[in-house]
């Protein structure tokens, strides 16, 4: 049986990044991340409780804009962030970190 290593980053490999817009707000975030995910990298305030993680509850739903297509509504723990994707309204239970 294999175990994963201790030091195996969070959030996958980090060095590609890209830009996304979250409630008129651009954020640098990880290729490849789901959205959930992104707002987990950027610290924001989420109440874990709340989230299955694995597309069950729906409490992740949120509204979004793709680069090239029209308001949608979609489960932020399976939806890739893609570059110019913007997040419309958060998900109740995440907040944009508090700046100090
Ligand atoms: S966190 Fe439960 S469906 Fe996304």
């Amino acid at each position: 049986m294999s175990q994963t290593p201790h030091n195996t980053p969070l959030f996958g490999d980090t060095q590609e990044q890209l830009e996304i817009l979250i409630e008129g707000v651009a954020y640098q975030v990880p290729a490849d991340l789901e959205l959930l995910r992104c707002f987990q990298y950027l610290g924001f305030d989420i109440a874990f409780e709340r989230f299955c993680w694995n597309a069950s509850c729906e409490n992740c739903e949120a509204r979004v804009a793709p680069p090239n297509g029209p308001p949608d509504r979609t489960l932020c723990c399976q939806r890739i962030c893609e570059p110019g994707l913007q997040v419309l309204s958060l998900p109740e239970g995440v907040k944009v970190k508090a700046v100090p």
